[in-house]
């Protein structure tokens, strides 16, 4: 293991910001990899992958809920905060697994869901049974009239008619977003408040570098509002992260709100909520411009997305272990989005497209590639979510959102490689229709294939891992006049402070080969060195700079020597200048 990469959390104050050069892997798991042959993944087999995702270069994992629970959604109905579910293993075992990944240069975020509870936990158990008004009835919100916040809408609606449920042991109804046997914490009450900070002592006591905040639009309640995005709201998440600031130093607080992007930027305060805040609205954009061959959704959506506060940093997906959601965008898109992406009913759960990245795209090598590269060059820290690496399919047969959660394909071996346990006895099916069969979609055949999607990933983090500007440098659109291509500039403020020469990324969005003209003057004198490959192109000279893209073909060019050539400083243009601010 090379020292070099070793994550030093004892470091005082020096690495604050790591999450903006992250390459995040979201994983759950009971589907990655089963180390005792019950059928369900867990901690150890975890820890035994780890070498494969070092391999792969991300830099930081995020965990699903792995605590106790009676997984009637997937562990985000929570019955024991302060411990391991016992099917995954135990306490110690995560202390090693977080050793064992921060030995490898990564880091791990976990979940901190603390919008709700399981009805299993105590605290609703006590609650239910406690007086009316009580400060143990009163962790959970209660009514006696289920017309009250009836302006706050529902989330779960292919599965839930009403926020509130009858509770016939504390002849009061329960408030809950989400299903019905998750009951919300009312965070009214000081003593919940304290409890959660508990929980995140709890977790970050132990070296866990960043929690995901679950659901955090919805943590207080108030008449007439819906319920979304309350100052109340706001206020509580400052007072967390100002807890967190005095107690521990380079960890991250990652926000869970499905918003457009105004009311999600709020998330991120004034630098002091959180650092980190999922990009939402962004996401069905990237797909509904590859379906129109055209810039103009993810222009227009970014024009609208506020620059984060110093400190902090979007997070950016294309897919994950829920439904592809189609809340942040209009009618007309989300028409738009299910004729092209979700023929069938089966595809469709709540407002979006429970199918996997690889399916979703017809399995079209080159249109998951150039959504990856919009990923990974675009503002924010990319998000991968397991098995999409090797371009796994899904099963929308199965219930709720397991479809996309079925357990990763290692190799060609019994149950994939993932688990020793009798077949029937896995957590889920394997994915075994022909066209993504594990016999042919695994880690074990792609990685001795130097053409398989596995290896242009691991290319394409390689890239993004080395470039900095990636991660932090401002963006800036360009114009050219054919619709069909999106190009853009990723700058460092001062590229000889920051050794980053500027990034010049150009996708061609269309099915057809491309032609482009662009305008970059600004960059005269300049040698664009083909990343991927390692080629000089010619010299940005006064004319337009003219290229041709093959269908859904992109460059990554790196502008470089531009100083030397020209003898002139860098001046970054104001308009349509979005993203990372300069620092
Ligand atoms: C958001 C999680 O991503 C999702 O999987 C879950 O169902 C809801 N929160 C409710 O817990
Ligand atoms: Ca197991």
């Amino acid at each position: 293991m090379n020292d070099t990469t070793t994550v030093d959390t004892t470091k005082s104050g020096s690495d604050q910001d790591w999450f903006k050069d992250a390459v995040i892997y979201e994983l759950h798991l009971r589907a990655f990899a089963d180390s005792n042959g019950d059928g369900l993944g867990d901690l150890v087999g975890l820890r035994h992958r780890l070498d494969y995702l070092a391999d792969l270069g991300i830099t930081a994992i995020w965990l699903l809920p792995f605590y106790p629970s009676p997984q009637r959604d997937n562990g985000y109905d929570i019955a024991d905060y302060r411990t391991v579910n016992p099917e995954y293993g135990s306490t110690q075992d995560f202390q090693e697994l977080l050793d064992a990944a921060h030995e490898r240069g990564i880091r791990v975020i976990t979940e901190l869901v603390i919008n709700h509870t399981s009805d299993q936990h105590p605290w609703f158990e006590r609650a239910r049974r406690a007086p009316k008004g009580s400060p143990e009835r009163d962790f959970y919100v209660w009514t006696d009239d289920p017309e009250d916040y009836s302006d706050a809408r529902i989330i779960f609606q292919d599965f839930e008619t009403s926020n509130w449920t009858w509770d016939p042991v504390a002849g009061q109804y329960f408030w809950h977003r989400f299903y019905s046997h998750q009951p919300d914490l009312n965070f009214d009450n000081p003593a919940v408040e304290a409890a959660v900070l508990d929980v995140l002592d709890f977790w970050l006591g132990m070296g866990v570098d960043g929690l995901r905040l679950d659901a955090v639009p919805y943590l207080y309640e108030r008449e007439g509002t819906t319920c979304e995005n309350l100052p109340e709201t706001h206020a509580a998440l400052k007072r967390m992260r100002a807890h967190m600031d005095s107690k521990y130093e380079n960890r991250m607080l990652l926000a869970e709100a499905n918003q457009w992007p105004e009311e999600s930027a709020a998330y991120f305060g004034d630098g002091d909520e959180c650092h980190m805040n999922f990009h939402f609205p962004v996401m069905p954009r990237l797909f509904m411009s590859v379906q129109m061959e055209n810039r103009t959704p993810i222009i227009d959506i970014m024009e609208q997305t506020p620059e984060p506060p110093e400190g902090c940093q979007w997070a950016t997906f294309l897919r994950n272990h829920d439904e592809l959601t189609l809340e942040m965008v209009t009618e007309e898109e989300r028409d738009l989005m299910l004729r092209a992406y979700a023929r069938d009913d089966e595809m469709r759960i709540n407002l979006g497209i429970r199918r996997r990245l690889a399916p979703l795209l017809g399995n079209d090598r080159r249109k998951i590639e150039l959504l990856n590269a919009l990923l990974f060059s675009l503002p924010g820290t990319p998000v991968v979510y397991y098995g999409d690496e090797i371009g796994m399919g899904d099963n929308v047969y199965l219930g709720d959102r397991d479809g996309v959660r079925t357990p990763m394909q290692w190799s060609a071996d019994r149950n994939a490689g993932f688990s020793t346990s009798n077949p029937h006895r896995l957590y889920l099916p394997l994915i075994t229709e022909q066209e993504y069969h594990y016999e042919s979609i695994n880690v074990e055949t792609q990685s001795e294939n130097p053409a398989s999607l596995l290896s242009w990933m691991r290319q394409l983090i390689a890239l993004r891992n080395r470039h900095t500007v990636l991660g932090r440098g401002a963006i800036e659109f360009h114009e050219p006049e054919n619709p069909h291509v999106l190009a853009f500039t990723r700058t460092m403020p001062d590229e000889t402070g920051a050794g980053q020469a500027p990034m010049l990324c150009v996708a061609n969005l269309s099915r057809l080969a491309q032609h482009v003209e662009l305008d970059l003057t600004d960059h005269m004198g300049a040698t664009p060195v083909e990343v991927f490959g390692q080629n000089r192109f010619a010299p940005v000279g006064e004319l337009p700079y003219q290229l041709t893209l093959a269908p859904y073909g992109f460059f990554w060019f790196s502008l470089e020597n531009r100083r030397e050539q020209t003898g002139r400083t860098f001046r970054a243009r104001s308009r349509r200048s979005h993203g990372a601010r300069p620092r």
